[in-house]
């Protein structure tokens, strides 16, 4: 990983060439087939539901929900399945096309809307009940203020947002070490940090546009981003296990991958926060 300094149309446009060419492969690796039974949920929709559930008088049905970086919809599906009328947001045409596809011939219906996610509220239709984002999110911005502000003028009044992400303190360790060990920093400067990969999280295959951009940021950025569009936080959780396998030596736990016991409370692997439009 490189430290550098770039501006954000040219690393949002290395970043969408990424991830065309990686919704290809994920559309053959996420398992798809799965969906083909009615009953069937993404498990990240499924834990990101249940979160909700305490804030949510009647759960997600009948809600107006606004998904953003929806990727290949199989979460925005999911919560289409559990009732809510979904509205996918995400900057890569190849992602929303496969999840057109995937949704009509499902015969769900959902609305598909290709914009940078931080210029989602001019590009998005209506209002919504619930603003949705989860997992692989943030890191790929560099401006939380400016992504805040997309949410909140999302929201209608009485509104939730919601977020589950990678915790920023596992982002920092170094993944080529069997044990957690700090490598990266956790504080960001503006810079972005330039990764060369070919490879992506799940399956084998590879990518030619290899170059990404990505940023960190604390927690305490992220909640005060959010603070400082009047959105008020109503939880907040750290969790000890997420949906992809961060290090090999990680164990399959409850659905996803936590460290071996003995590590386990040593660093957080998810954040989670709710919070209210008033
Ligand atoms: C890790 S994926 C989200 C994965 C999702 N949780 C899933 O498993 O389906 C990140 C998504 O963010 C999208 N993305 C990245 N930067 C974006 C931006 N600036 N505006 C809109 N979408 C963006 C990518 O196209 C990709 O679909």
């Amino acid at each position: 990983m490189d430290q550098v300094d770039i501006g954000w149309e040219p690393a949002r446009d290395a970043n969408r060439q990424n991830w065309d060419e990686r919704a290809a492969l994920h559309v053959e690796a996420y398992g798809l087939d799965a969906f083909d039974d009615p009953a069937h949920l993404s498990d990240v929709a499924r834990t990101d539901a249940a979160a909700l559930a305490p804030f949510l008088a009647h759960g997600l049905d009948g809600l107006d929900v606004c998904h953003l970086q929806c990727h290949i919809g199989t979460d925005t599906l999911s919560l289409a399945r559990l009732g809510a009328r979904v509205t996918g947001v995400d900057f890569s045409r190849p992602a929303l096309d496969a999840v057109a596809a995937l949704a009509a011939r499902l015969g769900l219906s959902a609305t598909w809307v290709q914009t940078d996610v931080l210029d989602a509220r001019a590009a998005v239709s209506g209002d919504f009940d619930l603003v949705y984002t989860s997992i692989g999110t943030i890191t790929w911005l560099h401006d939380l203020d400016r992504w805040a502000a997309q949410i909140a003028g999302l929201l209608r009044p009485g509104g939730l947002f919601y977020i589950r992400d990678g915790h920023p303190v596992l982002s920092s360790l170094d993944e080529t070490r069997d044990e957690p060990v700090l490598r990266y920093p956790y504080f960001g400067d503006g810079s972005a940090q330039a990764w060369d990969e070919a490879g992506t999280y799940v399956g084998d295959g590879t990518v030619a546009h290899t170059r990404t951009y990505e940023w960190p940021h604390p927690i305490s950025e992220v909640m005060n981003a959010l603070i400082a569009t009047g959105l008020r936080i109503l939880r907040m959780e750290e969790g000890r296990t997420l949906p992809w396998r961060f290090s090999p030596r990680m164990l399959e736990v409850d659905g996803g991958f936590a460290w071996p016991e003995a590590e386990r409370d040593l660093v957080p692997c998810t954040f989670t926060i709710i919070a209210a439009k008033d």
